[in-house]
Parts: structure tokens; C-alpha cells; sequence
């Protein structure tokens, strides 16, 4: 009897061992995946595509170089040794695709970040404007039918020049269109960085008179400040803007497509039009960009809000939600927090195909396949993360008269793999156009 109950005890551990070391096994394969997960993610983004870079230029693997990494200290003790590198390599890959885009302007600091800290401030929420356009709305020509409002920091001035000479550019265009622009500035956190840059602003505001400054830090998590400032300066100096289109300065934004899209549209209805995510989760991982602790956010889900890259809407909209978000307690990421302020005036934001929060789906993996073909960005309203240059040739190959586009059918235009996407995407819009796409589009309330 004693004999068999101690058998079966062995059994028990070494069942209990094969089990540990299973899973010990399955934690580790797991591991490499996740670090893949990101950089497929990352090489994704629109700028590989228009700078031509291969794929494995863009996120070049690590090569087998631990020592010169810098000590990795884990916060929590018990992560496996495996995944250490490929926590740095995602991590790196991470780092090069916003580049661009976001290193030089607002790059969210998460792991120090002081939620607590914004809880206690964030009943703090009047700030001085301190560089003013009192008349951008009241000139001559009337308060102007589109405004553009981009967010801008002090250090980015190419990036202000750029979109001054593109698609931001002010102006009564054909059919009375009046365009007028603002960019949405804070004071900058890293003064050092750019001394001076309070006069820099001075005088574009007296050259350009499109600044709008606040006595905010111009921080990422501050982007909400931003919104609400902006909408008070809407219901304040202009009132009476028809249309509004918000946006970043790294975009590049067919105005045209977006009048366009605007044609026939009632001024005094409810209008808010973009990339629209719906149903997406709070980040609950730690090392994410958007990560939000539950203290913050509670709920499963964020209501439905638009991507980053630039939405529209209707100045009727926007006095309503300068109403609304009044009453929202400020949240650190500012789409999600005017999509509270959405679902407040139980407005229902439109999804529309032409705003593209992250770049474009590439039509083949393969980088000798990935030709560019301004055809297919002249469908698009907005394309987001794109660098000053881009944005100017962009600008003027759509500008471009010689562009010939689906008129002519020449196999031989377009590259192979995209003939088949770009013209089921024209015959998508050519459908939407001849139902009228307003209907289609806009709720109707
Ligand atoms: C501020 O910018 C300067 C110059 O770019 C840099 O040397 C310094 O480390 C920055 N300080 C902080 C706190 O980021
Ligand atoms: C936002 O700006 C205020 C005022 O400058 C500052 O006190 C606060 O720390 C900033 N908050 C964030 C999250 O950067
Ligand atoms: C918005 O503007 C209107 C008209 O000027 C004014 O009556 C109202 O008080 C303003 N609302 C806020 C919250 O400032």
C-alpha cells in the first residue's frame, strides 16, 4: 500500500514538471512573435511606400549584437530572459517609424508618465490665449466657408511652411470657396530646444496671421487642451465658419475632394466626417503609446471617435461641441475625448474611405512592386505621417495637370499589382458619385 501511494506521488511531480516546462516552452515561442507583430505593423506606414525603401531596409533585424545594448532593467522581476531582445528590437523598429512624424513634435513619454498627477491637475482648464487672430473670420470676405485648423508645435515651422504653400493655402477658390487656416499652438515644453521661440511665432503671426497660441505645455496629453481652447475660439472669433477641417501638420489633404464631398451639404445640420474607429479597447499594456490605466478609463471600450489625421465638420457641430465637451471631464487622448463629446449630442460620426488614419494598404509586399502612382492618392481626402517633402510633392503631382488617370486605360500605366485596386476604386467612387454620395454619407438628422 505505502509503496503505491509514493508511486503515484512521483507521478503527480513529474506530470506537474512536463506542465511547467510546456509552458515555460510555449511563453518563450510566444515571445518572438510579438516583436514581428510590431514591425509588420510599423513598415506599413505610407512613407516606406513613397520613399521607396525595401521592407527590410525599413526595420532592419538586429543583428546579434547584445552586448552593446545597454543593460535592460525589467520592471517586473519575473519576465522570461528570452524576451529581452526582441523587446529592444520592437521597441527600436517602433522608434523609426514615427520618425518622422511625431519624434520632432509631441512623442508621448508613457513610461513616466504621471497619471496621477493629471488627475489632479485636470480641473485646469482655462488658459490664456496668448497669440490671437480676433479678425481671421471677420476680413472682407465673410467668415469663411472652410477652415482649416491644424496642430502645430513652435519647433515644426517647416512643417507650417509647407502646408502655408500647399493644400492649407487661404484664399477665395472657384464657386466664392473662401479657405481660411489657423494652427493650433502651445508653449513649447523644451524651451532650450528653441530659444527665441516665442519671437519666431511673433513675427509668423504678423507674416502669415495663422497662429493661435495658449498658455498651455504643448505636450502630447495636452493635445485635449488643445480641442477645447480651439472650439472656445470657434464659439468666441468664428462662429460663423461653414465647414471645419482639423487635422496634424504631417497630413496631406486633398481640399478639393473634401469641397467636393461638401457640395450640397446644409450648413445648419450636424456634420463630422473621418477615419472613424469604433468599438476600440483602452490599451492596458504599460509600454504602449496610448496606454490607459484603468483608474482613467474604466469602461471596455471608447465611444466612436475619428483617427488623428484630420476630420471635418460642420461649425454648426462645432458650437455644439464646444457645449458638450465643457461638461467631459478632460481625458488625456484627444480623439477619444471629442468622441465623448460626440456621443454626448448623440451624434453619430460618418466613416468615410477617403481619410486614411495610417497611411495605405500596400498592394504587394514585394518592393520592386511598390511604384508610386499618384492616380491612386487622388481619391484620397486625407493621407497621414507624411514628411515635408512628401507633402510637397505630393502637392504638386496632383497638381500636376499632365496626370492622366482613368481616362487612360493603357495597361501599361500602372504598375501590375495595383491596375486591379485602382480601378475597382474608381468605379467605387464612380458608384458612390452617381448615387449621389450624400445620401450615403452624411447622417441626416
Ligand atoms: C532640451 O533640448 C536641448 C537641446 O535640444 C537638449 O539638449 C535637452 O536635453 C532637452 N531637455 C530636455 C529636458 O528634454
Ligand atoms: C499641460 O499644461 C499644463 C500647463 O502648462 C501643465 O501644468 C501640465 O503639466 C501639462 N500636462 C501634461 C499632461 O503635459
Ligand atoms: C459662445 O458664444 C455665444 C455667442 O457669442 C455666447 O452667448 C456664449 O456665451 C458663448 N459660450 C461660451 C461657453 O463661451
Amino acid at each position: 500500500m505505502r509503496k503505491v501511494y509514493i508511486k503515484g506521488d512521483i507521478l503527480c511531480s513529474l506530470i506537474l514538471l512536463v506542465l511547467l516546462f510546456l509552458l515555460l516552452y510555449a511563453h518563450q515561442s510566444m515571445t518572438p512573435v510579438w516583436g514581428t507583430l510590431h514591425i509588420q505593423h510599423g513598415s506599413t506606414s505610407l512613407r516606406t511606400l513613397l520613399s521607396g525603401a525595401p521592407k527590410g531596409l525599413e526595420t532592419k533585424p538586429f543583428p546579434s549584437k547584445s552586448p552593446d545594448i545597454p543593460p535592460y532593467k525589467p520592471e517586473v522581476q519575473i519576465k522570461p530572459k528570452a524576451q529581452r531582445p526582441s523587446k529592444v528590437k520592437s521597441q527600436k523598429a517602433k522608434s523609426k517609424f514615427l520618425q518622422p512624424s511625431m519624434t520632432a513634435s509631441l512623442l508621448p513619454t508613457h513610461a513616466s508618465f504621471d497619471f496621477y498627477d493629471y488627475l489632479r491637475k485636470k480641473d485646469q482648464r482655462d488658459f490664456k490665449l496668448l497669440i490671437d487672430q480676433p479678425t481671421k473670420c471677420s476680413g472682407p470676405e465673410g467668415a469663411p466657408y472652410m477652415l482649416i485648423a491644424i496642430k502645430s508645435v513652435a519647433t515644426d515651422f517647416d512643417k507650417r511652411q509647407v502646408v502655408r504653400h500647399t493644400w492649407g493655402r487661404e484664399g477665395v477658390f472657384q464657386k466664392d470657396v473662401n479657405v481660411k487656416r489657423v494652427f493650433l499652438l502651445g508653449v513649447p515644453q523644451n524651451q532650450t530646444a528653441l530659444p527665441l521661440w516665442d519671437k519666431l511665432l511673433g513675427y509668423e503671426s504678423h507674416t502669415f496671421h495663422d497662429i493661435l497660441l495658449w498658455d498651455f505645455e504643448d505636450t502630447f496629453f495636452n493635445l485635449t487642451l488643445k480641442e477645447i481652447h480651439f472650439l472656445q475660439w470657434i464659439n468666441v472669433s468664428c462662429p460663423k465658419a461653414k465647414f471645419i477641417f482639423k487635422g496634424d501638420a504631417d497630413v496631406y489633404v486633398n481640399i478639393d475632394n473634401i469641397l467636393e464631398m461638401l457640395e450640397g451639404q446644409e450648413i445648419d445640420k450636424d456634420l463630422f466626417v473621418g477615419d472613424i474607429i469604433v468599438r476600440a479597447r483602452p490599451i492596458r499594456r504599460r509600454n504602449s503609446k496610448y496606454f490607459i490605466p484603468e483608474f482613467i478609463y474604466g469602461q471596455g471600450i471608447y465611444p466612436s471617435y475619428a483617427g488623428g489625421g484630420g476630420f471635418v465638420m460642420s461649425g454648426h457641430t462645432a458650437l455644439k461641441l464646444h457645449l458638450a465637451c465643457k461638461e467631459v471631464e478632460l481625458f488625456p487622448i484627444d480623439d477619444v475625448f471629442l468622441g465623448m463629446c460626440l456621443l454626448r449630442i448623440d451624434l453619430q460620426p460618418t466613416r468615410h474611405e477617403g481619410f486614411r488614419t495610417f497611411g495605405i494598404v500596400r498592394p504587394s509586399a514585394a518592393p520592386h512592386l511598390q511604384v508610386f502612382d499618384p492616380c491612386f492618392y487622388r481619391e484620397l481626402m486625407v493621407v497621414h505621417s507624411l514628411t515635408v517633402p512628401q507633402i510637397w510633392l505630393m502637392w504638386n503631382l496632383l497638381q500636376d495637370h499632365n496626370l492622366q488617370c482613368h481616362s487612360s486605360q493603357d495597361p501599361m500605366v500602372f504598375p501590375f499589382q495595383w491596375r486591379d485596386k485602382m480601378t475597382a476604386k474608381n468605379k467605387a467612387k464612380e458608384k458612390l458619385r452617381n448615387n449621389d454620395y450624400g445620401l450615403k454619407v452624411f447622417v441626416e438628422h
